[in-house]
């Protein structure tokens, strides 16, 4: 495999497992439990992993697995998610990364992948590559003693406590609903639901280990974080798939006795606010870039989900990183795609970032164009283009990696 200044390339084994441990817990900066040991490698397989090798010693590392990604017309499309990707503070900026980079995304080319994606610790890196941030998430934060639902919202019930056992087979079913519904949502692995389910001291903060609620149609994984003698709520993992399940899990979230705030992440179009007598008590402490992604064959990526409304443009698209760029015809009727390659002259030009950025809806295509990273020689090509990128759902991430 690839080998440059004495670092080489290779697949790894089992044998490195140990190795690799360590070399993601100084890189990451954190201990991993037993339960992520045991588990991590039934998620991301250690015979999809990569490793850099100086003399005797791991010194970089990647690794993926291929994911079913719901895509926008709850469509699904097989995506390569990244994880794991970690270089030795000796080693680094002597282009490791590039190097691994480099061997994973000619395999996932191989492979015949249309998108790559991953979250990303930092939002400098990844840009040369051809990624870019493709959600938003809002950490919110509820003053929960003062939250009251407007006049005459439904209070439509069915909510139940359970435990972890007793919820397991449900969660599994709604999860499944919701993930094929919502752009971003990914199959979920047995491993990673067990994962969760270990619930391991690393994982809670100092908060309580999981509460769950149910609804014939969502669930609530939360804990509860204590100060003093009130406490906060904070909810792990939300899911609705009815807007009747949304309203009758938040009345419940909203009723915990002795919590002074319920802190959750949410989509830009959540209807929470809407459905408070003061909108404003949902405060967004902050924003989240949540998931990464490359598009590695543009066609293919293009065809796999709808659009709002009919299209026909020529885009000019540069890839800095793979051989993915390219001139392409992109027709929409009613929805559906066609994208190939054209000799025709481009109306549009873009980096293969841009079109990452704008596959799930949520960046808008007259922002790139006004941050100077669309180039439109029509006004009118811009203003159809945007519009028909659009879609009817907010992007959400199905489970982290
Ligand atoms: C991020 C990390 C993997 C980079 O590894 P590396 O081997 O030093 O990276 P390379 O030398 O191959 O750099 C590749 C390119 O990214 C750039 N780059 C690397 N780290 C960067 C950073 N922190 N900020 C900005 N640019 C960075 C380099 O300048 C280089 O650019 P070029 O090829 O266009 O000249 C490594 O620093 C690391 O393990 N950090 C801690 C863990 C982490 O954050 N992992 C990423 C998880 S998504």
């Amino acid at each position: 495999m690839a080998s440059t200044n004495g670092i080489t390339v290779r697949s790894a084994t089992k044998d490195d497992l140990p190795a690799i441990v360590q070399l993601e817990e100084t890189a990451f900066g954190m201990r991993t439990e037993q339960s992520d040991r045991e588990l991590g490698p039934e998620v991301f397989p250690v015979e999809r992993a990569l490793v850099a090798v100086d003399g005797d010693q791991i010194v970089g590392h990647t690794v993926d697995r291929t994911m079913t990604l719901t895509v926008p017309g709850e469509q699904t499309v097989q995506a390569s998610g990244v994880s794991g990707v970690v270089v030795a503070p000796t080693h680094r900026r002597r282009g490791i990364l590039r190097t691994l980079y480099t061997e994973m995304h000619q395999r996932t080319e191989d492979e015949g992948l249309p998108l790559t994606i991953f979250t990303a610790s930092e939002g400098t890196i990844y840009g040369r590559f051809g990624y870019a941030p493709t959600m938003v998430e809002n950490e919110v934060e509820i003053d929960r003693r003062r939250a009251e639902f407007r006049p005459g919202t439904p209070d439509p019930g069915g909510v139940r406590m359970a435990t972890i056992d007793e919820a397991k087979n449900h969660l599994y079913e709604v999860y499944d609903r919701w993930r094929r519904i919502v752009p971003g949502g990914q199959e979920q692995p047995e491993a990673k639901w067990k994962k969760r389910f270990a619930d391991p001291e690393r994982h809670r903060r100092g908060a309580t280990s999981l509460f769950v609620l149910t609804h014939p149609d969502g669930y609530v994984l939360y804990r509860r974080q204590w100060r003093d003698e009130e406490s906060a709520v904070i909810v792990v993992e939300f899911r609705a798939v009815t807007p009747e399940a949304h309203i009758a899990l938040w009345r419940v979230l909203l009723s915990l006795d002795l919590a002074h705030t319920v802190e959750a992440t949410l989509a830009d179009n959540d209807p929470l606010p809407y459905l408070m007598t003061d909108p404003r008590l949902v405060r967004v402490k902050g924003r989240w870039d949540s998931l990464w992604m490359r598009l590695m064959d543009v066609p293919a990526a293009l065809t796999a989900r709808t659009y709002r409304t009919d299209l026909d443009v020529v885009l000019s698209v540069d890839d800095p990183f793979r051989n993915a760029g390219g001139t392409f015809a992109l027709r929409v009727r009613d929805g559906i795609a066609e994208c190939e390659p054209t000799t025709r002259p481009a109306e549009l030009e873009l980096g293969i970032d841009v079109l990452a950025g704008l596959y799930f809806g949520t960046h808008r295509a007259r922002a790139f164009a006004a941050a100077n990273r669309i180039q439109a020689k029509e006004a009118a090509a811009l203003r159809a283009f945007d519009e028909a990128f659009t879609t009817e759902r907010d992007a959400e991430l199905g489970w982290f990696f």
